[in-house]
């Protein structure tokens, strides 16, 4: 006989029928209090936590968005690096960031303690823009502009990885911004930067620091 045998037709042997214990239903309480409190600091965070982005969004069509990035480069163009062209707008001016499989073009060098309209989109899918090594991250999207105002306020070379899974390239997908310290030259060679892979000390670079911390308009 196989009277030990559970069919799913008897109820199985326990005791989770029986009252709780009341320590346990003190711990259901703790935890039920702790979900109110984070649920509260959601919208808290929204208008407390001065973490929402500043900037415009617009809809765009990818053919026109490229259109733009190249025309920044012709106007703005210092070099290239590794084919990937380097722009070096002016202060104040608009930037535009594409995003494709699987990089990022084109290469900014920017200055610090000038603001910029950073404009963000994907020629594509989807992309995640991650600054690397500040905490700044935010998603590409194709046929939505993301123009974030910005002001770089350390000095480096950064990198922007893609945190999106965007298909069989996506971990190569890595991007550059040069920041320098302004006046720069006009003259400036990409060379003046520091080289590829000497990012700043993970953790004590805060520049972009106002994508984060500017108020939401
Ligand atoms: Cu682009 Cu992952």
């Amino acid at each position: 006989m196989h009277t030990e045998t559970h069919t799913g037709l008897e109820s199985p042997k326990g005791v989770w029928w029986k009252p709780a214990h009341p320590t346990e239903k003190v711990w259901v309480g703790i935890a039920f209090a702790w979900c109110m409190v984070l649920f509260a600091m959601m919208p808290l965070w929204h208008w407390k936590g001065g973490q929402n982005p500043s900037g415009i969004r617009r809809r765009t069509e990818p053919a026109a968005y490229m259109k733009r990035v190249m025309e920044m480069v012709q106007q703005y163009g210092v070099g290239t690096d590794k084919g990937i062209p380097i722009v070096a707008p002016p202060p104040g001016s608009d930037v535009y960031l594409a995003a494709m499989t699987f990089q990022w073009t084109p290469v900014l060098k920017l200055q610090k303690g000038k603001q910029y309209t950073l404009h963000l989109s994907s020629l594509d899918m989807v992309h995640g823009f991650a600054l690397y090594p500040i905490n700044v991250n935010f998603m590409v999207l194709p046929g939505y502009d993301y123009g974030l105002r910005v002001t770089p306020n350390e000095a480096g070379d950064f990198r922007i990885i893609c945190n999106e899974f965007c298909g069989i390239g996506h971990h190569t997908m890595v991007g550059r911004v040069i920041v320098e310290d302004a006046p720069a030259t006009a003259a400036a060679p990409a060379a003046a930067a520091p080289a590829p892979g000497t990012p700043g000390t993970p953790g004590t670079n805060p520049a972009f620091a106002a994508l984060a911390a500017g108020g939401a308009k």
